[in-house]
């Protein structure tokens, strides 16, 4: 009989932390990777990261992908995916971590740390205002799992929060939140420091942009409008950041994911005096905690049940 197999496919990643949780989860799980010799007809599930285009239409007999990051947006650039479930990771853990960098970089610019930083560099006593909490208006553009974590939190701190989502939501909650492209100035209006935490698809590629900044609010108790994009590098257009910058629709910016990573040396996002560079780790994908996500579907697709957190294709998250 040929084994039902998960091949665990994450480029960039040690497979071994991995396949060590796997093994403690589900000892009779087999599981591969690409380093390992296999039968393409025994993959059954594959557990992946961003893995070799063309890779999983090899594999005749799969029956679902279970993708170890929370965005799908590099796995469906595959024009040959396979028609099968696809679900992505939803986790505590994962959520935590984001919601973790999202206060940190709010309360960050909330104190000017930039500011306080500088002036310890030259040995200067800086006095500067510290608005409440409440007066500073944070705007969560993509209220999912990950933006309604970031923004719960937040609330908890004190912050005016608000959300966006692509869909209205049915019923009020505590968190005002917009949605649709009908909802989008209102919310940018009240946003003193906006936290992109979208999807990459193709409605929201570029969309912070020139023109989104300049619907942010210059008259904030920050003294300008701040960004914080912790979704994807391809939400963001670059130029237009360095040149929000400059002419102050922008205050400032912590920024974690780039249309290109590893961001080059030459990039002038690193050397800009009023932007946080992070090396696209808001939140990592740990597998202690993620990889029973993973056992789970498998278990799941062999009770003939769906997977949970299913991506639509169709919507691109
Ligand atoms: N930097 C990192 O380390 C890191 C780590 C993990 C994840 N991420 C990024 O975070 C993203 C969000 O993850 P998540 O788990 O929170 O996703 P999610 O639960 O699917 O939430 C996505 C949110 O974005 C909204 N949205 C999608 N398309 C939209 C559009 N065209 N207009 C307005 N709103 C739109 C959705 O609206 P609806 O509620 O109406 O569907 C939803 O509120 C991931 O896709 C990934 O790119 C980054």
């Amino acid at each position: 009989m040929i084994p039902m197999t998960l091949l665990l496919a994450a480029s960039g990643w040690k497979a071994e932390p991995w396949l060590d949780r796997f093994r403690r989860l589900a000892p009779a799980l087999k599981v591969v990777t690409l380093a390992d010799t296999y039968d393409p007809a025994e993959i059954r599930y594959a557990a992946t990261w961003k893995p070799p285009v063309g890779l999983l239409a090899t594999l005749p007999n799969l029956k679902a992908i279970i993708n170890l990051g929370a965005g799908v947006d590099a796995l469906l650039t595959d024009a040959t995916l396979p028609d099968v479930p696809l679900a992505r990771v939803v986790d505590p853990d994962l959520t935590s971590r984001m919601r973790d960098y999202v206060v940190l970089h709010v309360l960050y610019h909330h104190r000017r740390m930039d500011l306080v930083a500088a002036a310890q560099r030259e040995h200067r006593w800086l006095s500067i205002d510290q608005p409440a909490p409440g007066e500073v208006r944070v705007g969560i553009l993509g209220y999912g799992h990950l933006g309604a974590a970031a923004a719960a939190a937040l609330a908890g701190l004190g912050f005016d929060v608000a959300g966006w989502s692509r869909s209205p939501r049915s019923e009020a909650g505590p968190i005002p939140v917009f949605s649709g492209a009908e909802g989008l100035s209102t919310f940018l209006a009240r946003s003193d420091i906006l936290v992109a935490l979208l999807p990459l698809t193709p409605e929201t590629r570029g969309i912070l942009n020139r023109d989104l900044f300049r619907q942010l609010p210059r008259d904030g108790v920050l003294g300008g409008a701040v960004l914080i994009n912790a979704g994807r590098g391809g939400l963001q257009v670059e130029a237009d950041i360095l040149a929000a910058l400059d002419e102050g629709a922008l205050l400032a910016a912590s920024l974690d994911v780039f249309d290109k990573e590893p961001l080059g040396p030459e990039s002038p996002l690193w050397s800009h005096p009023r932007i946080v560079i992070t090396p696209h780790n808001a939140a990592d994908s740990d597998p202690e905690a993620l990889a029973g996500f993973v056992v789970e579907q498998v278990r799941r697709v062999d009770a003939g049940l769906p997977l949970e957190n299913l991506v639509d294709r169709r919507l691109g998250y």
